[in-house]
Parts: C-alpha cells; sequence; structure tokens
C-alpha cells in the first residue's frame, strides 16, 4: 500500500443547473445536487485508493443555500482519511452567478467509500497523509466521526421493527 497526499486525489467537478436539474420554484433540486456530490467524491475516492469504490454512507448532509436555474456550481472533494477498506470524503458545493461572477457556500457533506473487488469484497486501501494544518484538523476529526456514523448504523439496523425485518431482511 502507498501513502498518498490529499492533493493527489482533491476533485474539481463543474456543472450547469439546467431546467431539468430544478424544481418547481427553480432551484436545483436536493437529489439532483447528492448525484454531482456522489460522483465528485468517489472519483476523489478512487483516485485516492486506485481501486472500484462504493458508497457506503453520507451524512452530515447540508443544504445552506438554494442554488437557482443558470447557476454554475463547482465541487471540491478531498479524501480526509483512509482506514482498511475504507475512505472518507469532505465535499465542498459553491454557487456561482455565472452574470456577475458572485460565489457562495451552498452545501457540504461527508461520503464514505469503501474499496471492492469485482464481487463486491472490500479491499485495502492506500494511507493517506495531511500535509496542511486544516488537512489535519480533518484527519483527526474523522475518527471521531467514523464512530458516530458506525454506531448510528448499528442502532439503526438494531432498531428495525419485528415485521419490517421479517418481510424485507
Ligand atoms: C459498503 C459495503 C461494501 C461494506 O461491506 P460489509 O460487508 O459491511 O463490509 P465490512 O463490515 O467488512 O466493512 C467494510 C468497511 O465498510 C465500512 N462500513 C460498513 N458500513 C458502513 C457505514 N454504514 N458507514 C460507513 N462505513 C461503513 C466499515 O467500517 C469497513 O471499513 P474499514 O475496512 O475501513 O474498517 C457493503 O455494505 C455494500 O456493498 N453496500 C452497498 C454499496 C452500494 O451499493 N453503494 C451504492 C452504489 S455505489
Amino acid at each position: 500500500m502507498k501513502v498518498r497526499k490529499p492533493s493527489d486525489s482533491m476533485t474539481r467537478m463543474t456543472e450547469m443547473v439546467l431546467p431539468n436539474d430544478t424544481n418547481i420554484l427553480g432551484n436545483l433540486m436536493g437529489g439532483r445536487l447528492m448525484h454531482f456530490m456522489d460522483i465528485a467524491t468517489a472519483i476523489a475516492a478512487g483516485r485516492h485508493s486506485s481501486r472500484v469504490v462504493v458508497t457506503a454512507s453520507v451524512d452530515s448532509v447540508e443544504f445552506r443555500s438554494p442554488v437557482r436555474l443558470g447557476e454554475v456550481i463547482t465541487l471540491i472533494a478531498r479524501v480526509t482519511r483512509a482506514f482498511n477498506s475504507s475512505m472518507e470524503v469532505l465535499v465542498d458545493v459553491f454557487a456561482e452567478n455565472p452574470m456577475t461572477g458572485q460565489r457562495r457556500h451552498c452545501n457540504t457533506a461527508f461520503f464514505t467509500f469503501v474499496a471492492v473487488d469485482q464481487a463486491g469484497n472490500p479491499l485495502p486501501v492506500n494511507q493517506l497523509q495531511p500535509e496542511n494544518d486544516f488537512e489535519q484538523v480533518l484527519f483527526e476529526g474523522a475518527l471521531k466521526r467514523r464512530e458516530l456514523r458506525l454506531a448510528m448504523a448499528a442502532e439503526r439496523t438494531a432498531t428495525l421493527p419485528d415485521d419490517m425485518h421479517a418481510e424485507f431482511c
């Protein structure tokens, strides 16, 4: 396994918000934005690990500001930490009014990806070495966030009602 820097896999993706991406208010739909975020973060995780990756979880999604039809969005995805087979990736989304050039930070989330083989079995990934204070803070925080999300995932599984468990699991 190699050791890689966040900058080795950082991914920047730009999209224009078109009519088919919006709701009846002319704002970018949350699900469409999540689709763009999933792609940008998957590219970052794939670059970091040089492996096929699948989305394992998404958390801390914040929609801070609506994005309007015709605006340009830029997504910046960076791997914050690699564990055994999983990687946490932070994505920040910025919206830009192309007429005025004004930009704002409108969305953020953490995605977790797992590197897998062709049969879907988890595979080990390259480790991450932070290079500056910002990356170091994200790196250290990732451990606590991982504990929380795994605990919450376990709790959700454990608290499925019996009838739902019987019918679907
Ligand atoms: C993600 C997945 C591969 C994990 O498989 P699994 O059999 O649970 O594997 P394990 O329990 O051995 O866990 C493997 C890794 O996944 C992580 N993981 C599992 N569930 C997780 C969750 N809910 N959130 C975050 N990480 C999770 C584990 O922490 C572990 O990480 P580590 O190796 O770095 O310690 C499997 O659940 C899966 O294929 N899910 C569907 C993925 C998918 O279809 N995504 C959408 C399309 S890409």
